[in-house]
């Protein structure tokens, strides 16, 4: 089969590698129908994450087709059309079974292992781990793009975003970073009842697209953002603040906008450590959350699309074939340029 490989950092081919064979019981094979690339295949890409080797294929975020099961897969079958999330449940362990799946400790800690620590989705065909506990079968009425961005985007601006900063009715609701993630925590701010929402980012076009998300106020971060916000909020500030970049300046624009009682929830993955003001901080009664995505509301997701509440096939920007993957991470690489959110590469 052809997949996408990393051959290191700056390195990647669309390559003739063997097919995946089932080599566990509760494993399955399936078809690649539909995958994508997120921006954290473009820091494995730079280097970022050394866990990641030569030869890895990549990708975490696909709905495909099972093809092939292993003897213990009772609740699958060849031909079943399903969602692969970007995380992986063994279902059994501590942690799966108080819902946090993000730290399967079956498979080594950390549920993320598509295109990390095993192959992963941007291929023709993926061997699935733990496919009963892990993958979703799709509804009839929920086309493959809308479930395509239910595998990490979605799910993660929700969970990460909207449900750690325990949005409620009525909420002023501050994202900042309008790409992917906080687009989805835009989305999906409305589910808990915020009643604003504000997008902050750099990017004009980005701004525009959150408008369209649902952003009823958008700020450019190069304007005095605390300042707008202190005139929205009548000098409180707002009541959760959504860290939706991964730099130290936007996880502390968070911390000086959140009012009193509030709640900060960071989303970004960081890089280089972030300043905490506890000398301003320790008097405001702030809850900060942190978190990797479980996926474990994609069943709630998934009934939202199904019944036309949640238009997740707005993500999509551009679509290629899966052979033109090079092409789709050139444009992925250069959003901004191409006013992309995300590519839909198709088999
Ligand atoms: N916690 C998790 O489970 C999880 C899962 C997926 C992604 N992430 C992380 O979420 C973050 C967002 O992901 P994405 O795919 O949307 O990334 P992205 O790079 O596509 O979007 C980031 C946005 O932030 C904006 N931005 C950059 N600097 C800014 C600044 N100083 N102020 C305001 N806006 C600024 C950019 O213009 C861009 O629109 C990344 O750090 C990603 O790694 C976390
Ligand atoms: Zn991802
Ligand atoms: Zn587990």
């Amino acid at each position: 089969m052809k997949a996408l490989v990393y051959h290191g950092p700056g390195q990647k081919s669309w390559d003739e590698v063997p097919d995946p064979t089932v080599s566990e019981p509760t494993d399955v094979i399936v078809q690649i129908d539909t995958t994508t690339i997120c921006g954290t295949d473009l820091h494995i890409l730079k280097g970022d994450v050394p866990a990641v080797t030569p030869g890895r294929l990549l990708g975490h975020e696909a709905v495909a087709t099972v093809v092939a099961t292993g003897s213990a897969v009772n609740s699958l079958a060849e031909g079943d059309r399903i969602l692969v999330p970007a995380i992986t449940s063994c279902g059994r362990c501590a942690n799966c079974k108080r819902a946090m799946p993000s730290h399967c400790l079956t498979v080594g800690g950390v549920g993320w292992i598509f295109g990390h620590l095993i192959d992963g989705t941007q291929a023709e065909y993926t061997r699935v781990p733990y496919a009963e506990t892990s993958v979703h079968r799709l509804p009839s009425g929920v086309t493959d793009v809308q479930a395509l961005f239910l595998a990490d985007i979605l799910p993660t601006g929700y969970e990460v975003g909207i449900r750690n900063g325990q949005v409620k009715p009525g909420d002023t609701v501050a994202v900042v970073g309008a790409g992917p993630v906080g687009l989805a925590a835009i989305m999906t701010a409305g589910l808990h009842g915020a009643s604003r929402v504000v997008a902050i980012d750099k990017v004009a076009s980005r701004l525009e697209h959150a408008k369209q998300f649902g952003a009823g106020y958008t700020i450019n971060a190069d304007d005095d953002v605390d300042a707008a916000l202190a005139e929205l909020t009548d000098g409180q500030g707002v009541d959760v603040a959504i860290e939706a970049v991964g730099v130290p300046e936007t996880f502390e624009t968070c911390a000086r906008i959140v009012r009193p009682g509030g709640v900060i929830a960071n989303i970004g993955v960081h890089g280089a450590p972030a300043t905490l003001h506890l000398e301003e901080l320790w008097i405001k009664n702030i809850t900060i959350t942190t978190g990797l995505v479980d996926t474990v509301t994609v069943p709630m997701l998934l009934s939202l699309v199904r019944d036309g509440r949640l238009p997740a096939e707005m993500f999509g920007t551009h679509e290629f074939a899966l052979g033109a993957i090079l092409d789709a991470y050139d444009v992925f690489a250069n959003a901004g340029e191409h006013n992309a959110l995300k590519v839909v590469l198709k088999r």
